[in-house]
């Protein structure tokens, strides 16, 4: 897997301090979902709401300094150290970690719920866990991951899992991290997180593209 890669990442405001818990739902979403690589039509679609309300939420945010659209170019390092540091504090709790994830999930973008009618939720929240790990120590010892994440992106097609969903889950994992560790998810350990499921997720749509559609 390559570490270093070019990646558009936005000048975002600090706003790791900002309890965005206490906020809607739907300002949560938004500014979740406003990291520079996607405009307002694309952040309309992926939450099934009008690109007017859209704007009007980014534009009440931007007022208020918490996001700013503008990107940068910037060649970023994928910080294994961050990502390992940060996966290591959540290790101790990661089955309600997973849980977490998964109500925060279905509660904040139902979509993808059908797709999980028939699982096993517990089995599913060790799966997700031991992934992350798994991609983390992988990472670390500089293992190509390349044909993993592929495959398993092919089994997401299966699934039914489309490329749109994935900033959602994306989301979602930083969310979870910010209700568990608040404050010492630091802003570079997002970033490391932000990079990290870039690369993956890039990874598995690839893979799944190259299985004919049904
Ligand atoms: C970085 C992104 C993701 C990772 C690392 C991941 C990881 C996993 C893993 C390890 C499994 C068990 C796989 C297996 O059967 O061997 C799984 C299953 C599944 N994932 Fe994901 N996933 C990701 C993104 C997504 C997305 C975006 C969706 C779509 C909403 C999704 C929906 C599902 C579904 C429906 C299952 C099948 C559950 C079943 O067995 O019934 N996943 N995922």
């Amino acid at each position: 897997m390559q570490l270093q890669k070019q990646i558009n990442i936005p000048e975002r405001s600090t706003y790791i301090a900002v309890e965005t818990r206490t906020w809607q739902r739907l300002p949560r979403q938004v500014f979740w979902l406003s990291d520079g690589r996607r405009d307002t039509q694309r952040i309309a679609v992926l939450l099934h709401r009008s690109l007017s309300l859209i704007e009007e939420v980014t534009l009440e945010l931007r007022r208020a300094g918490y996001i700013i659209l503008r990107s940068e170019r910037k060649v970023l390092v994928m910080n294994v150290e961050l990502l390992k540091e940060s996966f290591d504090m959540v290790a101790p709790h990661k089955d309600a970690f997973a849980r977490s994830f998964y109500e925060r999930l279905f509660s904040d973008y139902p979509q993808p719920r059908p797709l999980f009618a028939n699982t096993d939720m517990r089995r599913q929240e060790s799966s997700l866990m031991a992934t992350l790990a798994a991609v983390v120590a992988g990472v670390q010892r500089g293992d190509d991951l390349v044909p993993t994440l592929q495959q398993l992106g092919q089994k997401h097609k299966r699934y039914g899992a489309q490329a749109e969903h994935y900033p959602l889950v994306g989301a979602v994992l930083l969310e979870t991290f910010n209700q568990y560790l608040g404050p010492r998810f630091t802003l570079a350990m997002q970033e490391a997180w932000e990079e990290a499921f870039e690369i993956i997720s890039v990874q598995m749509v690839e893979g799944a593209s190259t299985l004919p559609t049904q």
